[in-house]
């Protein structure tokens, strides 16, 4: 198991920058399958849920080389084999293989994915998605065998604007005949990445950013090199971090629109910072951080990935706070270890209730799942004394160099393997 251990209390000065986006990266790289031909990928964040991605490009014989920040996608002599059970539940991502292998072969064999244990997280509407497309879906206890004698494009109405759903059926319709419209399509910045580097392939799609999707399929896509957009999620995180403990910490290589929602919330409570054209600076806060209401929603509403690490900020704001978090059931699993660190906190139903300022004194905690452990690391950076994170595993799935990044602007932090 790998363990974080930190010890709070220092103040952060310097430049982080952030990563590619895990969530595009994640889409792009079983897009890349879509074309017979090289595709370039760069900006690819080293995080694990990338390597588990290749390897499954590996399994399906894709040439994989992978560089510093670019990966280089072959697929030219790939076989389209089943997804077998380990590695389809490495991570949620594993099921834009669907999309992609029944776009390119009419056919995909998976197992249901793994990822987060933040909520039941089914994939209905992906399923009724490649159905509408013509697609006959046969599922054997946890077995999907998607297959198709052919795909014809269709209007498809989400009942949930579901960001996988979108890209997922977006990845199945690109080769499809005619034209598929997706109603109620997810808006989030990973998709419009995804359409783009699709379009860079040869495909033909309108809307990606919008609730309605146009994609007019075309027979072939060709080869293409492109850029993932910076992680949104990553420098929020980052933000919060600063908000806690900067003092002239630089956030660089961000989209500040990707994240007005968070930057509205912190200008709302009294966070002091500097919006430039591509970088968010934290000036140092002063101990009277208002307390607020926030109700995670969908893009461009506050995501529901920074609401544990938000939490955590609240637990230093003047007064009761309240968080709601409407996307996930389950995503309040980090709530109970920043109790045990000194916060005060209640959860009822889908609302977290926390009153602040509290003092945060270091104990044994544990990462939950990816964001409950940036929760837990933003919470250890000002708790006094040596924090232990466990299965520190989950945070390196989605943070690359999270360790390096906060040691080089001052944090004692240290990653270690037990
Ligand atoms: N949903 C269904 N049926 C479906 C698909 C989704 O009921 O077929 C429900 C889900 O249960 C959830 C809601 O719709 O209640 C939204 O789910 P969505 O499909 O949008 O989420 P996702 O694609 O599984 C992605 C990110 C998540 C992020 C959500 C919401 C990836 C790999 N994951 O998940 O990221 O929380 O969108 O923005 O892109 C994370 O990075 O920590 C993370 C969990």
């Amino acid at each position: 198991m790998k363990i974080i251990e930190i010890e709070g209390g220092k103040k952060l000065t310097g430049t982080i920058r952030i990563s590619g986006a895990k969530n595009a990266t994640v889409a792009l790289i079983p897009a890349a399958i879509l074309t017979d031909e090289e595709a370039t990928i760069c900006n690819v964040p080293e995080i694990t849920d990338t390597e588990a991605l290749c390897d499954i490009l590996e399994l399906l014989k894709v040439k994989v080389n992978r560089s510093t920040e670019s990966v280089v996608i072959n697929p030219s002599e790939m076989e389209n084999v089943e997804i077998t059970e380990p590695y389809s539940k490495k991570l949620r991502a594993s099921y834009y293989f669907m999309g992609a292998l029944l776009g390119k072969y009419k056919k995909a064999v998976m197992y249901f994915p793994g990822g987060c244990s933040i909520g039941e997280r089914p994939i209905d509407l992906h399923l009724k998605g490649f159905e509408a497309l013509g697609a006959k879906v046969t599922t054997e206890k946890n077995k999907y065998t998607v297959e198709a004698e052919e795909l014809k494009g269709a209007n498809i109405y989400l009942d949930i604007a579901s960001v996988g759903a979108t890209i997922n059926i977006m990845l199945a319709a690109v080769k499809a005949k005619g034209i598929t419209v997706i109603d109620n399509a997810a808006k989030e910045p990973e998709i419009v990445n995804v359409a783009t580097f699709l379009n860079n392939m040869g495909a033909k799609i309108t809307g990606a950013g919008t609730s309605t999707i146009k994609i007019e399929g075309v027979e072939k896509l060709h080869k293409c090199f492109h850029e993932v957009i910076p992680d949104r999620i990553e420098a929020g995180t980052y933000i919060i971090i600063g908000a806690l403990c900067g003092e002239m910490l630089k956030i660089d290589n961000v989209i500040p629109e990707h994240i007005d929602p968070l930057l509205s919330k912190l200008e709302e409570i009294g966070v002091n910072f500097e919006v430039g054209r591509d970088h968010i600076t934290v000036l140092e806060s002063g101990n009277d951080l208002k307390s607020t209401t926030v109700k995670t929603a969908v893009f461009p509403g506050f995501p529901t990935d920074l609401q544990q690490p938000f939490t955590v900020l609240l637990t230093q704001a003047n007064g009761m706070s309240r968080v709601i978090e409407t996307i996930w059931e389950n995503r309040f699993m980090h709530i109970p270890y920043l109790n045990q660190l000194g916060s005060r906190i209640v959860v009822k139903n889908q609302t977290a209730e926390i009153v602040g300022p509290t003092k945060l004194t270091a104990t044994s905690v544990a990462a939950t799942d990816l964001r409950a452990g940036a929760a837990m690391v933003a919470a250890a950076l000002i708790a006094e004394g040596k924090t232990k994170i466990a299965n520190a595993e989950h945070i390196l799935r989605g943070y690359e160099q999270i360790v390096e990044k906060l040691v080089s602007v001052g944090a004692r932090i240290e990653l270690k393997e037990i």
